[in-house]
């Protein structure tokens, strides 16, 4: 088989290039490891920047999310017993975040691409890259016991932080930075009504909380628990009742509690892969770098990379022009490090460290006075929660 882009992942990063490509002309294989099924099982990131936002209409497949997502104008943010408030409007030029999980995005996606036979190949094992310094390399991968090979002008790694892509990219070319935190979420889906209007993240003595949601009746929570926590050490009551002790009591007890429909844990890590080419390898999203949660930034990175990336293959096939090209890693690489920095502030700013000594803990409290005493200071954070321009 021949194909122009092959794109490994299909994750939201792999099917988004794959539709805005293919809405150009541009013809693309996407191999995916997983089922169906089993990637739209997966319960991750639910707030959108606007840049992300344009990108799903720019590939016609925002329908859904125009219909059923909810623009959120600010947040809150939950200490020493009191609420306050990000106005995200009125701090950040009118900008505002889109509710909508992941979960929705990957469904809408698979649907754009079906609608447009886009080529999707599932259950696609050991996927393996070859000759990527070279004129015409080519992926090779196995289904029903069968090697397959795909010759191609380019690949794109979008298959997340363990896939195979990275690990392509020889180890004296690659750098890599890493952080790795001393706690995980414990998350939980349910069907409730979510604890407010609005998202709360919350610092507590306790540790971290988020109340978040993904539509009127579906609510999504988050606590910091330690990496040694497992999601069977968890009850649903056990869960209920530690998210209220690090809300404040009006929050609390208005809480609507239920059984979880789902319930695991994450670990925390900041991660950064430079370059993000090696020949005719590119890496997008999750591949290249991981952020810790706080700031809603992992889906939203995967979508700036897309952009790049898109700019440079559509420039490379439709204008015979390399510039865009040659400059992705360069240009994905500047807003990325911005976003790892806004995610390591956020979680340290509202996470309880192990280590914290009484210092520490007086200096955190600080940098949240300092917060809402400043409108510069929420417009600096409010600007990149909306996120960063493109
Ligand atoms: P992925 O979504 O990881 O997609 C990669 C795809 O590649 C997968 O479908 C995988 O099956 C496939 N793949 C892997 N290896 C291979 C291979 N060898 N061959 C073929 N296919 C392969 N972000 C937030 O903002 N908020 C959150 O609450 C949040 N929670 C998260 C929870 C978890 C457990 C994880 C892992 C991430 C979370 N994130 C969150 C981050 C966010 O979900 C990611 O940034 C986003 O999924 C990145 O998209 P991606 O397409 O780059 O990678
Ligand atoms: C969600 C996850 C986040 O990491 C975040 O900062 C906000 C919301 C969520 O899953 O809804």
């Amino acid at each position: 088989q021949t194909t122009q882009v092959v794109i490994v992942g299909g994750g939201p990063s792999g099917l988004l290039l794959s539709q805005l490509l293919h809405r150009a002309g541009i013809d693309t294989i996407v191999l995916e490891r997983q089922t169906r099924d089993y990637v739209l099982g997966r319960i991750r990131a639910g707030v959108l920047e606007h840049g992300f936002v344009d990108l799903l209409r720019r590939a016609g497949a925002s329908a859904r999310m125009d219909r059923d997502g909810m623009v959120h104008h600010g947040f809150h943010i939950a200490h020493q017993g009191r609420l306050d408030r990000i106005d995200l409007a009125g701090s950040a030029k009118g900008q505002t975040v889109m509710v909508y999980g992941q979960t929705e995005v990957t469904r809408d996606l698979y649907e754009a691409r079906d609608a447009m036979r886009g080529q999707i190949i599932h259950e696609a094992a050991n996927v393996a890259l070859h000759d990527l310094t070279t004129v015409r390399p080519y992926v090779t991968y196995e289904q029903q016991g069968e090697t397959r090979r795909i010759d191609t002008k380019f690949i794109v790694g979008a298959d997340g932080f363990h896939g195979v892509s990275r690990k392509s990219i020889p180890s004296d070319v690659l750098r890599e930075y890493e952080k790795v935190y001393p706690f995980g979420w414990l998350g939980v889906l349910s069907q409730t009504s979510p604890a407010a209007d609005e998202l709360i993240y919350a610092r507590h003595d306790r540790g971290f909380a988020l109340c978040s949601m993904r539509n009127p009746q579906l609510s999504r929570y988050y606590i910091q628990v330690p990496l040694t926590d497992r999601v069977e050490d968890w009850s649903d009551a056990a869960f209920w009742e530690e998210l209220k002790r690090r809300l404040p009591d009006d929050v609390a007890r208005g809480l609507q509690t239920g059984p979880s429909i789902e319930k695991s844990i994450a670990p925390l890590r900041s991660f950064v892969a430079e370059p993000m080419r090696y020949g005719a390898l590119f890496l997008a999203g999750d591949a290249a770098h991981i952020v810790p949660p706080t700031g809603a930034k992992g889906l939203n990175l995967a979508a700036s990379d897309i952009h790049y990336l898109y700019d440079g293959l559509s420039d490379h096939f439709l204008r015979g022009d390399d510039t865009a090209l040659d400059s992705y890693s360069e240009r994905a690489l500047a807003r990325i490090w911005k976003a790892e920095r806004f995610s390591w502030w956020m979680t340290n700013l509202l996470h309880r460290f192990p280590d914290m000594s009484p210092a520490d803990l007086r200096l955190q409290q600080a940098d949240l006075d300092y917060l809402f005493s400043s409108d510069a200071a929420q417009a600096s954070l409010a600007e990149n929660y909306v996120g960063l321009p493109y």
